[in-house]
């Protein structure tokens, strides 16, 4: 793997290496060990669309390996200028070991592969494609359910434009009788080219709108993102479609994911129940990333 672009271009054996190195590195943050094998390394965050979790975590995991990092956003950088994204490319790949791009357009982090002379890696591109958040998210499943093959998922509020679904659904292609469940607005189902993709897998799924997830491992929920709406009236009609409460999840098993940010999908009371892993979701990011990185940088 020279770059991670996207989901398809990565085998369930580089999934089942990366989440093997992925442990390796969470019992070395819980042992509060320290590691320099990146040590001279340099990453370059450039971030066009915002981020928290994403920036940060990788931010984490460099310097937990004993890396640096230097940040560009578009606020402040020669991109206000005009200077085009490839020539940025050019530049930053002069002066760091490995980028990580996160861009409104879809196929961004594709085409600045193309131009750049370290890895690249793609931290959302657009409604397309999250690969890192997909690789954390199938460790949370993992670490929190026991196992991917034979689990039976719910996808819950805007699988349109959702990248992380887009993802994630495709990962889970990969593994074993995995069941799926989509739930959203009508204006907002999963986009037809990724169910026909299913149907070719022979993936059982089924669609439905309201909140209905008998029987189920992981209940994924996501936010409907006002970002990535061209008309307003279409986001105010579906905005607060759902709101999962303590009595949706209360005496049930199945965890609960969430990329996040949240707005107002899950209800706060939710945070304390046993189902909730949103937050712990969120940490395993660094492991996973880590394990990305080492993946990614060792040899070159
Ligand atoms: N899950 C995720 O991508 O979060 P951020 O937008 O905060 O990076």
């Amino acid at each position: 793997m020279k770059h991670l672009i996207s989901m398809r271009d990565i085998s369930k054996k580089d999934i089942l290496e990366i989440l093997e190195e992925a442990k390796k590195m969470e019992n070395l943050i819980n042992e509060k060990k320290t590691s320099d094998i990146l040590k001279g390394r340099i990453l370059a965050n450039l971030f066009f669309e915002p981020s928290t979790r994403t920036r940060l975590s990788f931010e984490t995991a460099m310097k937990r390996l004993g890396g640096e990092v230097i940040n560009m956003i578009d606020k402040g950088s020669s991109i206000e200028k005009g200077e085009s994204l490839i020539d940025t490319i050019r530049v930053v790949s002069g002066y760091s070991d490995i980028i990580v791009i996160r861009h409104p357009n879809e196929g961004a982090a594709r085409l600045a592969s193309e131009y750049s002379s370290v890895p690249i890696i793609n931290a959302g591109d657009g409604s397309n494609q999250h690969p890192t958040q997909t690789l954390l998210d199938l460790y949370t499943i993992i670490r929190e359910v026991g196992k991917i093959d034979n689990i039976k998922i719910a996808f819950l509020g805007d699988l349109k434009y959702g990248r992380t679904v887009h993802s994630l659904v495709y990962a889970l292609s990969l593994f074993k009788n995995v069941k799926m469940i989509f739930i959203s607005p009508k204006e907002l189902k999963l986009p037809e080219e990724i169910k026909e993709d299913l149907k070719n897998k022979n993936i059982e799924f089924e669609e439905k709108e309201n909140l209905d997830f008998d029987d189920i491992d992981v209940l994924y929920v996501t936010r409907i993102q006002k970002e990535r709406f061209a008309d307003m009236n279409e986001y105010e009609r579906v905005k607060g479609t759902y709101m999962i409460k303590k009595e949706h999840v209360e005496g049930k098993d199945f965890i609960i994911m969430h990329p996040l940010p949240r707005v107002n999908e899950i209800d706060y009371e939710v945070d304390n129940l046993k189902n909730a892993k949103y937050f712990k979701q969120s940490f395993y990011g660094v492991p996973v990333r880590m394990a990305i990185l080492k993946l990614l940088l060792e040899g070159r």
